[in-house]
């Protein structure tokens, strides 16, 4: 039998790519097949029916639908060459740090795109970092509330155990081409520290971490793991001693020393290029996930979702699901509530502002200057959120939901207990999400990207949590 792929079928029915996609996604396509990454259609096949009825809410006014916005050739078109995703992102940094980031940018379109660059970073994932990370369905979890599936990428099992050394590895190598004998880099939780302090040692490179004192007390364990990595950690005190000062006080350091030494960005923030390649360095968790999923259940999920601070984790699962017909959800932290200063919840509440040399979304106070953000997880505790975030938002391909701390709280402690994976305070505000969604939903799967694993987060949440703790 001849078998023709999805655009060749769009052309032939005489609709477009993304219409296929959701067929194929209602399972409406007879005899289509997935392979080799690609879905193959007969060519014989029957066109269905055009069920859907004009302002009716249904699965077909899903987002990749509603969006208008063709994601076919979406990772050449952004960001542009200056950094922008629609209006947001760029770069806004005095003449020496645009020289700086002009050679990093150089350096990642040409030595980072080399074919001896991208298999020495392929060699470390598999065999350094353990790639590629499992896809794991919660039999226990789902069936304790009854109708929806629920899944997890594990990049809690990503050596170092969260995602962010898949970033950190790729800076640290690129900073190793370029000739630089030092990594700066800021961190909250300390995942992102303790990922380039690791990847420090690996290169064989000196290492400055920039730390909030509040952080500092609240991710113990990560601050002793620096450490014994060889690391330096960097108390910072001013402000709300948490990551944005930490950012501060890193760029700042690094304006100083860019001639010898790399800023190592842990997040898909800052001026451009750090959005892109953090975005870049992070999409494997999505295109793992993707293959994995199909592999497992032979479809897509209904569902994607991960947890927002700055949006590497999630935009690094997000990615490969744009164009296909799938709900992607970013959490953000709701923390104590809507109030400014009681959450970190930029995607819902913040205004476009420049911060950090790139132009998106801020929480501000009445002034309009940044306001002090909050979240129980040290890792979402920022007041501003990566420019390709705030653009999905705008051309309304991913929707951003608030979870608070509460919540993110028994979702931490409930997955502990019936599936023996205890998840980072971060990543329960995504499983937290997905369990909300459990509770409302007849049928369907949710896949969550549990960024991180929660050992560093022990000894607070037993403290704050004793209730959860002792049931
Ligand atoms: C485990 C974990 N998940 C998520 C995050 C949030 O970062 P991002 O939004 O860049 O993924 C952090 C940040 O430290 C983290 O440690």
């Amino acid at each position: 039998m001849k078998y023709l792929s999805v655009s060749e079928i769009a052309k032939k029915w005489n609709i477009n790519e993304r219409r296929v996609r959701v067929l194929l996604k209602e399972k409406r396509i007879e005899g289509a097949i997935y392979q080799n990454h690609k879905y193959l259609i007969p060519e014989n096949a029957t066109k269905p029916l055009d069920r859907r009825v004009k302002g009716q809410r249904c699965f077909e006014d899903s987002p990749l639908e509603k969006t208008q916005f063709d994601f076919t050739n979406y990772r050449k078109i952004y960001p542009s060459e200056d950094g922008y995703f629609g209006r947001y992102g760029g770069s806004f940094l005095p003449p020496n740090l645009k020289k700086a980031m002009k050679e990093i940018y150089d350096g990642y379109l040409t030595i980072a795109k080399s074919a001896k660059f991208i298999s020495e970073l392929r060699e470390i994932r598999k065999n350094y970092q353990g790639r590629p990370t499992p896809i794991y369905h919660c039999r226990n979890l789902s069936n304790y509330f009854g109708k929806v599936q629920i899944y997890l990428k594990r990049e809690d099992l990503n050596h170092g155990g969260a995602h962010k050394l898949n970033n950190a590895m790729g800076q640290a190598l690129l900073a190793k081409y370029l000739g630089k004998k030092k990594l700066i880099a800021e961190t909250g939780a300390g995942s992102h520290g303790s990922a380039v302090a690791m990847a420090a040692a690996y290169f064989d490179l000196k290492c400055d971490i920039y730390m909030g004192s509040v952080d500092i007390k609240k991710q113990a364990a990560n601050v002793s793991r620096i450490k014994v990595l060889g690391a330096n950690v960097i108390e910072v005190s001013e402000g709300s001693g948490t990551l944005k000062e930490a950012v501060d006080a890193a760029f700042e350091a690094y304006s100083k020393e860019y001639k010898t030494a790399f800023y190592c960005l842990g997040s898909a923030v800052g001026p451009h290029p750090y959005p892109l390649m953090v975005r870049d360095f992070q999409e494997i968790i999505g295109r793992e996930a993707k293959e994995q999923f199909l592999e497992m259940t032979g479809e897509l999920p209904d569902i994607v979702t991960a947890c927002v601070g700055g949006g590497s984790n999630a935009i690094g699962m997000f990615e490969a699901f744009l164009n296909e017909p799938v709900n992607i959800v970013g959490v953000e932290p709701l923390g104590q509530g809507k109030e400014i200063g009681k959450n970190a919840a930029t995607m819902c509440f913040g205004k476009e502002k420049v911060l950090h040399g790139f132009n998106s979304l801020v929480l501000e106070n009445p002034d309009g200057s940044p306001a002090n953000a909050y979240s129980i997880a040290s890792g979402l505790d920022y007041p501003g959120v990566g420019p390709e975030h705030a653009f999905l938002k705008e051309i309304g391909r991913v929707k951003y939901e608030a979870i608070s701390d509460d919540e993110a709280a028994e979702a931490f402690f409930l997955l502990s207990r019936l599936e023996g994976i205890i998840p980072a305070i971060e990543s329960s505000h995504a499983l937290a999400y997905a369990i909300k969604c459990a509770k409302n939903m007849n049928s369907g799967s949710i896949l969550v990207n549990l960024s991180g694993r929660g050992d560093k987060d022990m000894d607070f949440m037993v403290e704050k949590y004793p209730h959860m703790f002792l049931n």
